[in-house]
């Protein structure tokens, strides 16, 4: 499979390397990883000149990155939470992907999700409900949903039990 793993967040911490453990169990797959806050991209300002297949108007990176999750057959959405949800970067992507909802229709799904919090923490299932609503809309298929609770920057990576899920999890993709 083509396999598009957006990242959220703008450090590297938890999420990096959630992503990296999982990157790394994915041999068989042909994997592209964008980091949502690298890329140029404006907040969707809700002109309808893409009429949701025609891509956006702006002259910013919108159309290449959209492009790239058109292409896949999974995306990975990987992001930590910032108040209950998830953060700035990775929602102004997902707010794109209008510009080419018809295009996007039918993608499997894969969540990784990472916050301070405990995994029982309500955040989870509002972020949860969240992509529901998306993939009702947009015939998504969520393979799985990761949460994972983790602080400091370099905790995650320290957590031995949650890098071997996201291997295992990896290899069962
Ligand atoms: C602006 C901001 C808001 C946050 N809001 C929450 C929150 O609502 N719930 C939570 O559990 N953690 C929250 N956190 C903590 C982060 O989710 C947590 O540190 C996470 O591990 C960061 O992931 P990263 O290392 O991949 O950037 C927040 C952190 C920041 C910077």
């Amino acid at each position: 499979m083509k396999i598009t793993i957006v990242n959220g967040s703008p450090r590297k911490g938890n999420t990096v390397a959630a992503i990296n453990a999982l990157i790394s169990g994915l041999n068989n797959h042909e994997v592209e990883l964008i980091d949502a806050d690298k890329v140029n991209i404006s907040p969707c300002r809700g002109c309808g000149v893409c009429e949701c297949y025609k891509g956006c108007v702006a002259q910013d990176d919108s159309n290449a990155v959209i492009d790239i999750l058109v292409a896949s057959d999974m995306i990975i959405f990987a992001s930590p939470v910032y108040w209950w949800g998830i953060t700035a970067q990775i929602k102004k992507l997902i707010d794109k992907c209008y510009c080419k909802g018809a295009l996007l229709k039918g993608k499997k799904i894969g969540l990784i999700i990472v916050g301070g919090a405990s995994t029982d923490n309500e955040q989870y299932d509002l972020i949860g409900r969240q992509f529901n609503c998306i993939s009702e809309y947009l015939n998504w298929d969520i393979v799985f949903y990761n949460k994972y609770s983790a602080s400091a920057a370099n905790e995650l990576a320290g957590n031995t039990d949650a890098m071997n899920d996201l291997k295992s999890l990896a290899e069962s993709i």
